[in-house]
């Protein structure tokens, strides 16, 4: 019994060593340790013994499956590392492989366009700065120097929301529904005095003129890109489109940074070096004096190019912030001025990409996306931008 026990050890011992796989080496355990397995069969023949030889041959027996199990245990370790070892070696991946070609997305025009207008003016220093879509009265005119019964205010069709909360629309007329009938249905028109205080989407980007020289100190440089509402829907005009704001105010800031800032901005954005812009005198309630500004172009042959043709094409409107709208912002207009300009940015979009229908903006085509679309990531600065 001893002598077995001893060989019984080697030969199990080597068993284990030489167990090439986990699953060859509980193939092992259950022939040795197993139930049926060859020392748990040892075991039991030690009822058959004396008193004496049991104690000696039963310690002699559990030292031996006490040894058999521990190497089982230091050799199942081994040929797991082993394992996970073989198994990175297989399963090397090669980074060098060119990706799938799945479908590709692509940016929007409208995005494409406010990343190039954000890219030009942050090369001349200019933050950018946002507002809600949601506006106050106060931010959207009135502080803007349009009051409650300024016909200025008649220059924009405005949605406002409703006043009570109860989803009843405010504004009939503006719903476009004719003025008696929708009386009848609805009540009487809102009047402007009652929409003061109201809710609104804001009808262009100057309200973020006043959020931004509210909340911060001059001088300023901003640009606010975002969307913007009017009731307005035919060819040339969507309920919704976008606008890019500029505000610059500092001591010293005149008419002549205004002209220089712009005409830099569009011979950029234009990718035309020479393209000539002509300030026309106009009206804002916010500027003073104000200014529209057209861009050089061309229509002959029904062909639009720009550049120095002798015709002038509309693109925005600007002009020196008005002393009242600094005051009401927050500016000590005694010692700050500065410009502010306006720009539909749909507009210039169509002008620089030849995109012929605004309404297709609008329309989710993804064959439409397709085509006037961008690659991701390449986003044209003044310094890429042909000069
Ligand atoms: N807010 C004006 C518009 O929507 C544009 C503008 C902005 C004009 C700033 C002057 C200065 O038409």
């Amino acid at each position: 019994m001893l002598e077995d026990a001893s060989r019984l050890e080697k030969k199990w011992l080597e068993a284990v060593a030489a167990a090439s796989g986990l699953d060859a080496l509980e193939a092992v355990r259950v022939e040795a340790l197993g139930k049926k397995g060859e020392i748990s069969g040892l075991m039991k023949g030690l009822g058959a013994l004396t008193p004496d030889e049991r104690k000696s041959a039963g310690a002699k027996l559990n030292q031996l499956k006490d040894a058999v199990a521990a190497a089982i245990e230091v050799r199942k370790v081994q040929l797991a590392e082993a394992e996970i070892d073989a198994r990175l070696q297989r399963e090397k991946l090669d980074m060098t492989l060119p990706v799938g070609t799945g479908p590709q997305g692509r940016l929007h025009p409208i995005s494409q366009t406010i990343d190039e207008i954000i890219a030009i003016f942050g090369e001349m220093g200019f933050k950018f700065a946002e507002g809600p879509d949601i506006e106050e009265d106060f931010y959207n005119f009135t502080a803007l120097n349009i009051p409650p019964d300024h016909p200025a205010r008649q220059m924009h069709d405005t949605f406002y929301l409703g006043a009570s909360g109860d989803g009843r629309p405010t504004n009939p007329v503006a719903l476009g529904e004719e003025e008696g009938k929708a009386e009848k249905k609805y009540g009487k028109a809102a009047t402007p005095t009652d929409l003061e205080g109201r809710k609104l989407l804001r009808t262009h980007t100057s309200p973020v003129q006043i959020r931004y020289m509210k909340s911060h100190k001059p001088p300023m440089r901003i640009i606010a890109p975002g969307r913007t509402y009017r009731c307005d829907s035919d060819m040339t005009h969507t309920p919704m489109f976008h606008q890019v704001e500029g505000l610059v105010i500092d001591e010293k800031t005149h008419m002549g940074h205004l002209k220089g800032c712009l005409t830099e901005f569009c011979r950029a954005f234009f990718g035309v070096s020479d393209l000539p812009l002509r300030f026309r005198p106009s009206f804002f309630p916010f500027t003073e004096p104000s200014a529209e500004v057209d861009i050089g172009c061309s229509r002959k042959g029904g062909e639009l190019k720009l550049g120095n043709y002798g015709d002038w094409l509309e693109i925005l409107g600007c002009g020196m912030v008005h002393p009242k709208v600094l005051e009401l912002g927050g500016v000590d207009p005694g010692r700050y001025q500065g410009f502010a300009f306006g720009m539909g940015i749909e507009r210039i979009a169509m002008l620089k990409y030849g995109i012929p229908d605004l309404r297709t903006f609008f329309e989710a085509d993804a064959r439409w996306l397709a085509h006037y679309g961008f690659q991701p990531l390449d986003v044209p600065s003044l310094v890429g931008a042909p000069r």
